[in-house]
């Protein structure tokens, strides 16, 4: 009765199974992998929030494929406060990144063709493709004084079938930024075999040393679908809100924009209260932003001091995002060491199997965890290793 797409193993593996059974047992649990900001102590502007979503003009409808003008226009504004220029009618509103990945890839992508992802990354990717029937091909990340792309890797991966690579810009979980030069050299790889970038930049504005990253939103020598939401921006993922930015060479962003104005058409996704608070939503990230460096500061710091205190444990270089790596003796597996944090101190921690990494030894913390919260679940971590 049911596609073969969907043909998914979906037993738990053994780390979600032991966490299911502590949680409902009740125990107390240090979580250093809380990934929602809602619930992680932040303050919002809940009246201004809340006041942008009851906006009378709701009541009306007013179908646009690209979404409400207005709240284009507050994307636009947000590129053009980081000096990117972006024009409105080149922005597409989604309901999520993951929605404007499946825009991407429909558009892109033929039953069995292929995208380049990193490795390590995010592991929602392989979802993403398989119920789109993408098949997902990694290229390597090399970390060597900081992370970098592999490119003669990257290159040998690509095949006739191959219509985009996927860069995560900064990486989760890595935290580095792609550099102007790997901007530059997949550029040209890219515009040789006609293949599109795919941009994900939900993290850009994180920047741990202040800086301002350039966005791949104006990247204008290949077919480049940038990608970014509220979610992260905002710290807002319950708002749904996100959106996709066409740039490239002028013929084929024509052709881009008009076969994603059809799927956009078909689905209007997002809904008029969301699209009119858009403005009031963007400017919350002031005010997020500014918390949650604070934080992630915070939490690195403390982490260098525990890591200090021994000389088991290290951790890899970041430059943004909301996540560490950790690099730790692989005495167990990393799926078998975070087993043990939880069962044995009531720790939870991602193993970096979870992302991808290619060898055990890395086990991968939240850096938006509440500082006491952090501190002390990471000196159970190196208890454990002492
Ligand atoms: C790299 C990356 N992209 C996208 C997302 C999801 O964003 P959205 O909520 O807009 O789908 C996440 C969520 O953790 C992420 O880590």
């Amino acid at each position: 009765m049911f596609a073969n797409r969907t043909n998914w193993d979906l037993t738990p593996n053994r780390l979600s199974e032991a966490l299911a059974a502590h949680r409902a047992e009740g125990k107390p649990l240090l979580d250093l992998t809380v990934s929602n900001p809602t619930e992680c102590g932040f303050s919002y502007d809940s009246k201004a929030i809340l006041e942008a979503l009851s906006n009378p003009g709701a009541l009306t409808y007013e179908p646009n494929p690209r979404g409400l003008e207005s709240a284009r226009r507050a994307v636009a504004e947000y590129y053009a406060s980081r000096s990117e220029d972006v024009s409105v009618s080149d922005i597409f509103l989604t309901t999520s990144t993951s929605e404007g990945y499946s825009y991407a890839f429909r558009m892109l992508c033929n039953p069995g063709d292929e995208v380049l992802v990193p490795s390590p990354s995010y592991p929602l990717f392989d979802f993403l493709a398989e119920i789109q029937d993408v098949k997902l091909v990694r290229y390597p990340l090399i970390y060597d004084h900081g992370w970098q792309v592999d490119f003669h890797a990257l290159e040998k991966a690509v095949t006739a079938r191959t219509r985009a690579v996927i860069v995560v810009h900064p990486n989760n979980p890595t935290g580095h930024f792609a550099k102007p030069s790997e901007m530059s050299r997949l550029n040209s790889i890219c515009s040789a075999r006609q293949m599109a970038i795919v941009a994900d930049e939900v993290f850009l504005d994180f920047a741990l040393d202040g800086n301002r990253a350039e966005s791949f939103a104006t990247n204008s020598g290949v077919l480049t679908f940038t990608l970014s939401g509220l979610s992260k921006i905002s710290g807002l993922p319950q708002m749904k809100a996100a959106w996709l930015a066409v740039s490239g060479p002028q013929n084929l962003k024509r052709e881009a924009l008009g076969r994603l104005e059809v799927i956009a058409d078909t689905y209007l996704s997002q809904n008029a209260p969301v699209q009119l608070a858009m403005p009031t939503l963007l400017r919350q990230r002031h005010s997020f932003l500014e918390q949650l460096l604070s934080r992630v500061r915070a939490n690195l710091e403390q982490l260098d001091r525990l890591l200090r205190r021994q000389n088991a444990c290290s951790r890899l270089a970041t430059e943004g995002g909301w996540y560490v790596v950790l690099r730790v003796p692989a005495i167990r597996s990393d799926q078998d060491l975070a087993l043990e944090l939880l069962t044995s101190k009531e720790i939870y921690v991602h193993p970096g199997h979870f992302y991808d990494f290619p060898t055990d030894g890395f086990l991968v913390m939240s850096l938006i965890t509440p500082e006491a919260i952090f501190s002390k679940g990471m000196t159970g971590v190196f208890e454990l290793f002492r």
